[in-house]
């Protein structure tokens, strides 16, 4: 079995990157942030405080994950519906970060993690991947890069989704977002110390993943 940790904050490549990986390596692509995402819409189609710890515990309850593979792709299922890209909105983006930081919630998350990993060879990435789900990950990556050009990618792949949005908005957004991600006080968003940090500010998406797989090379030989 073999366990990669992709971590780092929004914006880094590291799902681009991850997908990429499990491609080329053959092993399954987890996005772990999906699930947050999925909590947080539910707390959101509820009308509900994201940030209120008791209001979202109670609802949690309520909620069945589901993480299927459907043509090689993850779907979430929340209570039987597959929510594909609509989790995928910038305001969901804000309710998953303000649930995250309720410890209730990444417990209520944590067993469909590492249940997915302890069946399949898995790239995983997420935020505390390499520090609380894998600690004994066979690779531990954080990708990071500058504010500007994470706030600059996410801007382009929004606009050519066609969603209408301000580069100032998304830089602030995301500045204000990963703030939160890295202060929380349950597995905040920071590097295990043993992760191989890589600001990836300088590189193209192709140079990412090359970079990616060379440091997989070098940890666990070239098994694909
Ligand atoms: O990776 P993403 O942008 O889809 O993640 C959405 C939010 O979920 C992110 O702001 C923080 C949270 N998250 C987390 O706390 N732990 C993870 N392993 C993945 C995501």
């Amino acid at each position: 079995m073999i366990k990669i940790a992709l971590d780092g904050p929004s914006g880094s490549g590291k799902s681009t990157v991850a997908k990429a990986i499990s491609g080329r390596l053959g092993i399954v692509y987890v996005d772990t942030g999906a699930l947050y995402r999925s909590v947080g819409y539910y707390v959101r189609t509820k009308g509900k405080d994201p940030k209120n710890a008791s209001e979202v515990e109670a609802l949690l309850s309520e909620i069945e994950l589901d993480v299927r593979y459907e043509n090689g792709v993850q779907c979430v299922y929340l209570n039987g519906e597959n929510l594909g890209d609509k989790i995928r909105q910038p305001e969901i983006s804000m309710y998953a970060s303000a649930v995250s930081a309720i410890p209730a919630v990444r417990a209520f998350l944590l067993e469909t993690q590492k249940s997915i990993a302890r069946k399949n060879n898995v790239v995983m990435d997420g935020r505390d991947i390499g520090t609380v789900i894998l600690p004994d990950a066979d690779v531990k990556i954080f990708m990071t890069a500058s504010n500007e050009a994470r706030a600059m990618r996410r801007y382009k792949e929004l606009t050519e989704k066609g969603v209408e949005v301000k580069y100032e908005d998304v830089l602030r957004e995301m500045i204000e977002r990963d703030e939160n991600d890295r202060s929380r006080a349950v597995a905040p968003a920071i590097p295990a110390e043993d992760a191989i940090i890589f600001d990836n500010s300088d590189y193209d998406l192709e140079g990412s993943i090359e970079k990616v797989i060379e440091i997989i090379k070098e940890k666990v030989g070239d098994f694909s």
